[in-house]
């Protein structure tokens, strides 16, 4: 809908600098490249790895004690977020492995600082046959991300160049699967305060939500946050959500879901920290008490109009209560066009079973909430504008 020329491609060592909203009030779309032009430019020098420093087999992560056998290394432990990403239709297993005697600093209940050494994986499945297998690690001097492709006999997984891989899985006739690449992973992974977007304390808790679409029952052995306190394995947790479990406060249980679908697949992007701060657009639920925890999704977007506005066409609320037919979010939530589609990459269909949850929240939203929409803060991005547990220097 947008004409090409709107999108410029970005070049690869550019610093981002994005205005404010206050200050400069934009009606033009963001380009898409932008963000890709501020993951390059985190991944500058010092930045984040892609690949580099990783493994050439999976094999070599150390995931498994016997790869053929898939049996898992000592201290590998299986987690589920409860909240999970929607892959088109993928079957997913986690893990997490924390080096002997590390511990999780949780004293940023959103945030949490995992210490040098720390392993993750993710697979993905298609039709019952592993596909790919993402990793990340924390080394002393940032994370490195990587994905290992599976061979056709699933008998070993290799090292994807950095710039992915295209068809390694035909979801439907002509419809592939796309094995992500470095501007990919970091699109989603470093555009917040943490990299680690599934192992967090709203993902982990033990209280989860029985309408989360595509929820996927913990595996035997899973680690929740109940089972990490137990196991010693964070600190400075505030005793809070250790007497009651982290949950969506929320006006109904369609409404617990529908945020929390949006954290899940959205806040990676859409949070008033990282490169689209100044979009004005949240879907970040913190746990963080000030902040209130479902404040920023509805001041964000609730009765809000959006910035983009179809060529010719008119300018959408991104959610209008009551009307999701005139809401920007669930068109573009309900398109795969390339430029269109939310969310941008990792997906060639569309989240149908998200869709009609997102979709019956808002047909049954008629109230505007009660928060005032809080101004989001300038920022002004440069390859140095990074955390220290993120992927730093
Ligand atoms: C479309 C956004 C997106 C892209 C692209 C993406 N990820 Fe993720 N990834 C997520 C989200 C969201 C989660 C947490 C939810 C889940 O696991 O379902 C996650 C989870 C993970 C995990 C488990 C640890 C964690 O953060 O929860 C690993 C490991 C991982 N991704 C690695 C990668 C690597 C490596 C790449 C690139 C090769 C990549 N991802 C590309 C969004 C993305
Ligand atoms: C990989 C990053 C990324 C992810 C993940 C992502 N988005 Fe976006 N989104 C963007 C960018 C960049 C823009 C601005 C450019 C554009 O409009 O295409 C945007 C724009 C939007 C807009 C238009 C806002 C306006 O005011 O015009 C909506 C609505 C939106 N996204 C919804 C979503 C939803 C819902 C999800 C999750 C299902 C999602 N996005 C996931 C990057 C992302």
């Amino acid at each position: 809908m947008r004409p090409e020329s709107d999108h410029p491609r970005a070049s690869p060592n550019r610093t981002v600098t994005v205005a404010t909203r206050r200050a400069a009030p934009r009606r033009a779309p963001l380009a898409l490249a932008a963000a890709v032009a501020l993951a390059a430019a985190l991944a500058g020098p010092g930045g984040a790895q892609i690949g580099r420093g990783a493994p050439a087999t999976l094999a070599e992560t150390g995931l498994y004690a016997d790869a053929a056998a898939g049996t898992l290394a000592a201290g590998v432990l299986p987690f589920t977020p409860q909240y999970p990403l929607w892959t088109d239709g993928a079957a997913k297993r986690r893990w997490i492995r924390l080096p002997e005697g590390g511990e999780i600093d949780a004293a940023d209940p959103d945030a949490w600082v995992f210490p040098v050494g720390t392993q993750l994986w993710k697979e993905f499945s298609f039709g019952g046959r592993r596909v790919e297998t993402r990793y990340m690690a924390l080394g002393p001097t940032g994370w490195t991300f990587a994905t290992y492709a599976w061979s056709a006999d699933e008998s070993a997984a290799a090292l994807v160049p950095e710039r992915g891989a295209r068809a390694a899985y035909e979801l439907a006739p002509g419809v592939f699967h796309d094995l992500p690449g470095r501007w990919d992973c970091l699109s989603c992974h470093d555009g917040n305060r943490t990299p680690v977007l599934g192992f967090a304390a709203l993902q982990l808790s033990p209280d989860r939500d029985p309408l989360a679409p595509h929820a996927e029952p913990p595996e035997p052995g899973a680690v929740d946050l109940a089972r990490l306190v137990e196991l010693g394995r964070i600190r400075n947790l505030q005793e809070r959500w250790i007497s009651s479990a982290p949950r969506i406060a929320a006006a109904s249980p369609l409404e617990r879901a529908a945020l929390g679908y949006l954290h899940g697949n959205c806040s990676g992007c859409h949070n008033s920290r990282g490169p689209l701060a100044s979009l004005g657009l949240s879907f970040e639920v913190r746990l963080t008490p000030a902040h209130g925890p479902t404040a920023e999704t509805l001041a964000t977007a609730y009765a809000r109009s959006a910035t983009y506005r179809p060529p010719g066409g008119v300018t959408l609320a991104r959610i209008a209560p009551g009307d999701p037919d005139a809401s920007l979010l669930v068109r573009r939530m309900a398109s795969r066009q390339p430029l269109l589609q939310m969310p941008p990459l990792g997906t060639q269909r569309v989240d149908e079973q998200a869709l009609a949850l997102v979709t019956e929240w808002i047909r049954q939203a008629h109230e505007a909430p009660a928060e005032p929409p809080q101004p989001l803060r300038s920022t002004r991005l440069t390859a140095t504008d990074t955390l220290d547990n993120r992927s730093s220097k």
